[in-house]
């Protein structure tokens, strides 16, 4: 298969993170025989340095003749120390997804077995945590009408709704749950905010048309204790833009690292993939980001692309790197592996799985394995 695929480093350890999802996509083209194309674009802080603008045309223009964008992260010290900054780099990733229309942000959180002492979390309380949460993105508070008057003594940021926002998201969580353990928690504020109170409604409607999934509603200052109190009773989580936000942070801690999980932002015509985490610019340029979140991201841009197997390939090589313990300082703090070395394993260790059966099976076939 040809494919072109958009990159986006981004700040801090954007692009170290991101060079290693490089590294497996070679070996994947290698190992099934594809053929990808890579263009990379500016964004962010390093846009701004060299353009004056987080988010340059030509970024935009490259992102929208790809077939998937795959995205480090954004941020640096500079601006997040100056609050009266006029631009700032986050604005060129909340733009992207304005002009691409990525409504949909998909994160799912899952415990990886190997890890479960990482978590700062009883293991009692997160055995069998797998949820994932559907985050709207292109709405809400973050694009609303901002405020602050001539004195800079009152500032307010709008949060604003539409049925049709709402309801194209909720049909794709409504979808997601079907596929999975049926179970769609709205989660919101209806006790206080009309926003919410029309998501409850378009919601409702929409959960009709969807009769095997059971849907139920949270207050998001219970939705964030139940996560903490027994988080593998969620399977699908559908939220407004900034609930989402910080729901997924708190979700990723659950697993012990933020520098493991992935997430999809989903849009009719476009699909970019990225970390959870941020750009961590205390830890730029020093050899310890963990890769594993971007790297998985890659795995759900190839699910995405119809590249199932190859998916598979990738997830197995990060669970065999897990497992032997080939980690970064985040998760084994006496490691000496770095983001490279935890690159390179897994890139390696990307396999057709097809042919390591059929080579174990001819194996025992001549009975010269007993290893399967
Ligand atoms: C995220 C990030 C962004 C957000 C920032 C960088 C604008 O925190 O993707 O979760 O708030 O959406
Ligand atoms: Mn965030």
């Amino acid at each position: 298969m040809n494919l072109k695929i958009a990159l986006l480093g981004g700040d801090g350890i954007g692009p170290e993170v991101l060079s290693q999802s490089i590294k497996c996509l070679h070996a994947v083209e290698e190992t099934f025989n594809h053929h990808f194309t890579y263009t990379e674009g500016l964004i962010g802080a390093a846009a701004m340095d060299k353009f004056g603008t987080p988010l340059p045309k030509e970024t935009i223009a490259l992102c929208t003749e790809a077939d998937a964008i795959l995205f480090g992260a954004i941020g640096t010290l500079k601006y997040d120390e100056n609050p009266s900054a006029k631009i700032r780099p986050e604005q060129g990733l909340l733009q992207l997804r304005t002009e691409l229309k990525l409504f949909t942000n998909i994160r799912p959180v899952k415990v990886f077995p190997t890890l479960i002492d990482k978590s700062p979390l009883k293991k009692n309380i997160i055995f069998g945590t797998d949820f994932v949460i559907y985050r709207e993105l292109t709405g809400g508070i973050y694009f609303g009408e901002k405020k602050l008057n001539p004195e800079g003594t009152v500032a307010s940021d709008l949060c604003e709704y539409s049925e049709k926002e709402i309801s194209r998201i909720a049909h794709l969580a409504f979808k997601a749950a079907k596929n999975r353990r049926k179970k769609l928690t709205l989660v919101d504020k209806a006790n206080v905010m009309e926003s919410s109170r029309l998501w409850r409604k378009v919601v409702t409607k929409i959960g009709e048309s969807y009769p095997e999934v059971e849907l139920d509603f949270l207050f998001v200052d219970n939705a964030a204790m139940q996560m903490m109190l027994d988080p593998s009773h969620f399977d699908v989580i559908l939220t407004e833009n900034m609930f989402g936000d910080i729901l997924s942070d708190q979700g990723s801690a659950i697993c012990g690292s933020k520098g493991l999980l992935p997430s999809a932002s989903i849009g009719n015509e476009h699909a970019m993939f990225e970390p959870f985490h941020g750009s961590y610019p205390q830890a730029e340029g020093k050899n310890i980001a963990n890769p594993v979140a971007s790297i998985l991201s890659t795995a759900m841009m190839l699910n995405h692309l119809g590249l199932d197997e190859e998916a598979r390939a990738i997830v197995a090589a990060v669970k065999k790197a897990l497992r032997k313990n080939i980690v970064t300082v985040d998760l084994n703090p006496d490691s000496k592996y770095g983001t490279e070395e935890v690159g390179d394993f897994i890139a390696k260790n990307i396999i057709d799985s097809d042919d390591d059966f059929n080579y174990n099976y001819e194996n025992i076939g001549l009975g010269k394995s007993t290893i399967i």
